[in-house]
């Protein structure tokens, strides 16, 4: 079933304000990057500015969602000062039923993980279209790598089953994250057999900086479909 963006827009509206729930005062949250957690934050900012929270200060995943913090008032702190959230809320690419995520189509993978790793819960916010029986169905795994020699990695990626191909942006210069670091999207023609494996696999690979393969890490999910937000635990 194809959703119309106007109504895929809604649902993330919808699930958003569910997540925003999750947030109390006086807590240090993670915040993460993308179309689904842009309504979470000027949600946050409005319950920050009303007082309805107070003392909250968060980490951003990304610069642009620094970038947004920052225009709506939404106090920011480094994971360095605060190592240890709370609460971590983002979108995510895929989610299967055991809650194990792709993400990382947005760039912003390697923060992404070490926000979500550093929190005590971990919420993630999607609408429907994003919910998978098997993780590779429909997105591809981003591996964020180094650019020294990154097409020297081809050959490993195809190994494993993928088709690789280095992200590009706008313009066919290849896509830079905010480390400065390459993404090379890794499809499986058939969904991925065992995510625990190839994320071992990627793990082990000199070149490799991170992977979008988020597993056993979400705790809920908050889903907004056709007939309402549901929510999820792990
Ligand atoms: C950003 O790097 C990603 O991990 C996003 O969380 C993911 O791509 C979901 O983005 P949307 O909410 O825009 O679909």
């Amino acid at each position: 079933m194809t959703v119309r963006p106007a109504a895929q827009d809604a649902l993330k509206r919808s699930a958003a304000e569910r997540a925003v729930r999750f947030v109390e005062s006086g807590t240090a949250i993670g915040l993460g990057t993308g179309s689904t957690v842009r309504p979470l934050l000027e949600l946050l900012a409005a319950r920050l500015a009303s007082r309805t929270l107070r003392g909250v200060v968060a980490v951003p995943t990304s610069e642009d969602t620094a970038h947004r913090c920052r225009a709506l008032g939404i106090p920011l702190v480094s994971l360095d000062e605060y190592p240890e959230l709370d609460l971590a809320i983002d979108g995510a690419d895929e989610v299967d039923p055991r809650l194990n995520l792709i993400k990382g189509l947005g760039g912003a993978l390697l923060r992404e993980k070490l926000v979500a790793l550093a929190a005590r819960r971990f919420v993630v916010v999607v609408d429907e279209s994003k919910r998978v029986r098997r993780l590779g169905t429909h997105a591809p795994v981003p591996v964020e790598v180094i650019p020294f020699g990154w097409s020297a990695l081809l050959p490993f990626f195809e190994k494993l089953g993928a088709s690789p191909a280095l992200r590009r942006a706008e313009g066919g210069a290849p896509y830079v994250t905010d480390g400065g670091h390459y993404v090379v999207d890794c499809r499986f023609p058939r969904g991925i057999k065992d995510p625990g494996a190839l994320a071992r696999a990627l793990a082990r690979r000199p070149g490799i900086v991170e992977d979008g393969l988020f597993l056993r890490m979400a705790h809920v999910a908050v889903i907004a479909g056709a007939k309402g937000v549901r929510v999820l635990k792990r």
